[in-house]
């Protein structure tokens, strides 16, 4: 690791890690003097039996409750409006966000539009880290390892024209309780699609145009235990162990996102999710190995020497490290089983033009580590079609 760069920290908040920390969530909030909870969460996890357990551990405390369970899959702006309006309407001291990066990403909103008065739409272009109002403890309690929402900056918002991504240190969830037994319940094809996106961020913030050389070492760490762990979560649902690896590393990349963000993989992704309904992991994965063999050209010393730091390959080719990577990568994107092109995610060629466009606006395109013109895009949208 070379120290020579100019590079920032910006380190998360508290996190408490390991099986049956949910059970402890009361006992922090009545520690820290915190009465009264608002809980944003979705159906799915309060009919799984996730919210009555964490609603037991507040209950255990002491500490009151109530929740907004209306959270959609792909969040949106009228569900961080009616969180935000019951967060207003009662007098709570700490909101919690239970669930995948929905859930977080939905309470992450909520958060902009107390701290700006405005809706979360208008927040996407405002800094909303120069708010001077009080900010709410936030927890952030994942009940799907992927996002890596937990630990980031940034919201992924739909309003009814586009998807957005809101960002702010004070959007950060300021304590994180990571309990893999959240997770065990979690299906299959979620368990692959969220974990294949943990991936996607950790190797693209390794390999974006940033400078962060502490953030690439635990860019390295997620990746890692992606590949010890994803594939053991998805065919052994009940191993605990690969349950807890695969929610560090979504812990890890979202920490990198924070640091240096992502790159062109998730950068060509938000426009197709714009105009498609699709699964993210599932589109990361249609779209990762086109992205890889276009950053082959420029960058064959970066991925190879990730796929010589994991372990993937002894040899001093770059050529052959990279294939190494790439094979490890497409393993695991194998697990999402996710269409091969766009066109089956009923994506027609008249498309592309505003594809292109709109993934030239993304803040992850222009971090890629090999440049990503308008051509080369449209380029890389028609060989995947
Ligand atoms: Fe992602």
């Amino acid at each position: 690791m070379t120290l020579s760069a100019t590079f920032t920290l910006n380190w998360p908040g508290d996190a408490l890690f390991g099986a049956g920390r949910v059970d402890q969530l009361g006992d922090v909030l009545a520690t820290r003097g915190q009465n009264a909870a608002l809980i944003v969460t979705d159906a799915g996890v309060e009919a799984a039996g996730l919210l009555g357990r964490v609603t037991s551990a507040l209950d255990r405390a002491g500490v009151a409750h109530d929740a907004y369970t209306g959270v959609n899959p792909n969040p949106t702006t009228a569900n961080v409006r009616e969180a935000r309006e019951m967060w207003q309407a009662g007098s709570y001291d700490a909101l919690i966000a239970l669930g995948g990066g929905s859930s977080i990403d939905t309470a992450k909103g909520a958060m902009a539009e107390i701290l700006t008065g405005e809706e979360a739409f208008a927040s996407f272009q405002r800094d909303v880290d120069k708010s001077d109002r009080a900010v709410p403890p936030f927890y952030a309690l994942p009940t799907t390892s992927g996002t890596g929402s937990e630990c980031s900056l940034g919201a992924v918002l739909k309003s009814p024209e586009r998807k957005f991504v809101i960002r702010g240190r004070l959007l950060q969830p300021t304590t994180v309780v990571m309990d893999p037994e959240l997770t065990l319940s979690l299906p299959r094809g979620m368990t692959a699609c969220t974990g294949f996106d943990a991936f996607a961020h950790a190797i693209g913030a390794f390999t974006n145009n940033q400078v962060n050389p502490i953030a690439d070492e635990l860019a390295l760490a997620s990746m890692r235990l992606s590949i010890q762990h994803l594939r053991t979560a998805v065919e052994e649902p009940s191993n605990l162990d690969a349950r807890a690896g695969v929610m560090m590393s979504s812990y890890l990349g979202g920490f990198c996102i924070g640091q240096k963000g992502v790159d062109g993989i998730h950068g060509l992704c938000t426009p197709v999710e714009s105009v498609a309904s699709t699964v993210h992991g599932q589109v990361l994965s249609t779209l990762l190995p086109h992205v890889l063999r276009y950053n082959f050209e420029t960058l064959s010393g970066r991925y190879a020497l990730a796929a010589r730091r994991l372990g993937l390959t002894a040899s001093d080719d770059d050529r052959e490290a990279c294939e190494a990577i790439y094979d490890a990568a497409l393993d695991l994107a194998s697990l999402t089983e996710a269409p091969a092109t766009l066109a089956d995610y009923g994506l027609e060629r008249s498309q592309i033009p505003r594809l292109t466009e709109m993934a030239l606006l993304s803040q992850a395109t222009q971090r890629n580590g090999r440049d990503m013109p308008a051509e080369n895009i449209t380029k890389l949208y028609e060989a995947m079609i």
